[in-house]
C-alpha cells in the first residue's frame, strides 16, 4: 500500500511505519491519522507481523502535534468530533492493540505527537528529543488522550505541571520521569526497537497479547476521563483564547491572553 504521508517497510516480522511530512515536522493532518489508521490495522491483521515500530521521519521530529493549520475554523461541535474520532480510530487502536507497538521518538513529540507516543505500548528516544504538552499555550487542552495517559504514567503532579506550564523538557528527564523507556543515540534507535521488538516476537503471540488487555485493564479503560477531555477540548475551540492562540501560531508571534 502506497501512503501520501507515510513510508511503511516491513523486515524480521516488525512493520515500520515512518510518519512523513518532514516540512512541517511531521504533524497530524486528518489525511495523516487516515492513513495511520489504515497502516496499523492493516499491520494487526498480518499475520507475519509479530510488532510495529511508529516514528518519524528525518532526525528533527517524531511528531510536532496535530496540525494546527486545519485548527483554524473548527468550531465546538467540530472540536469534539476531531478529538472523539482520533481517540477512536488511531490512538485507542494503539492503546488496544494486541500486537506490541513502539514508539521511536526521533526528535520533538509534542501534543498529538506525544499523545501518539504515550498511546504506545513502550517508548524508546533519542538524546535530543524533546517531549511536551503545548496545548495551553494554544488555548486548548491535550484531545488525544494526553490528560489521562501522562496522568497514569508519571501520576497527577508531575502531568499537571507538564501540562499546565506548556513547557518541553528533554529525552533525560522524560527517562527519569518513567515517560520513556529508554534513551539512545540517534544512530542506535531504531536498533534498540527492533532488538525489543524480536525479543517479545521470541515469546508466545497469545501470551503478549494477553499481557496487554491485563495491563491496558489495570488503567481502568471504563472512566470518564477520555469522554471528559474529549468535551473539554471542543469547548476550548469555542474560545477567543483559542482564536488567540492558533491565531499568534499561524502569524509566527506569541499569543497575548
Ligand atoms: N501544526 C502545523 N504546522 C506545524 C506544526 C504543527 N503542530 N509544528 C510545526 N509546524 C510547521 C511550521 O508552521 C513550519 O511550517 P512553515 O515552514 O511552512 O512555516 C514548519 O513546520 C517548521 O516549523 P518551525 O516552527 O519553523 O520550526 P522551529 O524549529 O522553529 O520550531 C517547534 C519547532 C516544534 C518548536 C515549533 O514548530 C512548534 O512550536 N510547533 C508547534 C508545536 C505545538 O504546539 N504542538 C501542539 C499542537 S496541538
Amino acid at each position: 500500500m502506497i501512503y501520501q504521508n507515510l513510508v511503511v517497510s516491513n523486515d524480521r516480522h516488525i512493520c515500520r511505519i515512518a510518519i512523513n511530512r518532514e516540512p512541517k515536522l511531521n504533524a497530524l493532518n486528518r489525511l495523516t491519522l487516515a492513513e495511520l489508521h489504515d497502516a496499523v490495522a492493516n499491520a494487526l491483521i498480518t499475520d507475519a507481523i509479530r510488532g510495529i515500530v511508529l516514528t518519524g521521519a528525518g532526525n528533527k521530529a517524531f511528531v510536532a502535534g496535530a496540525d494546527i493549520s486545519e485548527f483554524a475554523t473548527v468550531n465546538t461541535e467540530q472540536g469534539r468530533a476531531l478529538a472523539n474520532e482520533g481517540q477512536t480510530s488511531v490512538f485507542d487502536l494503539i492503546h488496544n492493540a494486541n500486537k506490541p507497538i513502539i514508539a521511536a521518538i526521533n526528535g520533538y513529540a509534542l501534543g498529538g505527537g506525544l499523545e501518539l507516543a504515550l498511546a504506545c505500548h513502550i517508548r524508546v528516544a533519542v538524546s535530543h528529543a524533546k517531549l511536551g504538552l503545548p496545548e495551553v499555550s494554544l488555548g486548548l487542552i491535550p484531545g488525544y488522550g494526553g490528560t489521562q495517559r501522562l496522568t497514569q504514567l508519571v501520576g497527577r503532579g508531575k502531568a499537571l505541571e507538564l501540562i499546565l506550564t506548556a513547557d518541553m523538557i528533554s529525552a533525560r528527564e522524560a527517562l527519569e520521569l518513567g515517560i520513556v523507556n529508554h534513551v539512545v543515540e540517534q544512530t542506535d534507535l531504531l536498533a534498540k526497537t527492533d532488538e525489543i521488538l524480536l525479543r517479545i516476537a521470541s515469546r508466545s503471540r497469545t501470551a503478549v497479547s494477553a499481557a496487554i488487555k491485563a495491563v491496558n485493564a489495570s488503567l481502568g479503560a471504563v472512566n470518564q476521563g477520555f469522554e471528559t477531555e474529549v468535551n473539554l477540548f471542543g469547548e476550548c475551540f469555542g474560545t477567543p483564547d483559542f482564536k488567540e492562540g492558533v491565531t499568534a501560531f499561524l502569524e509566527k508571534r506569541k499569543p497575548k491572553f
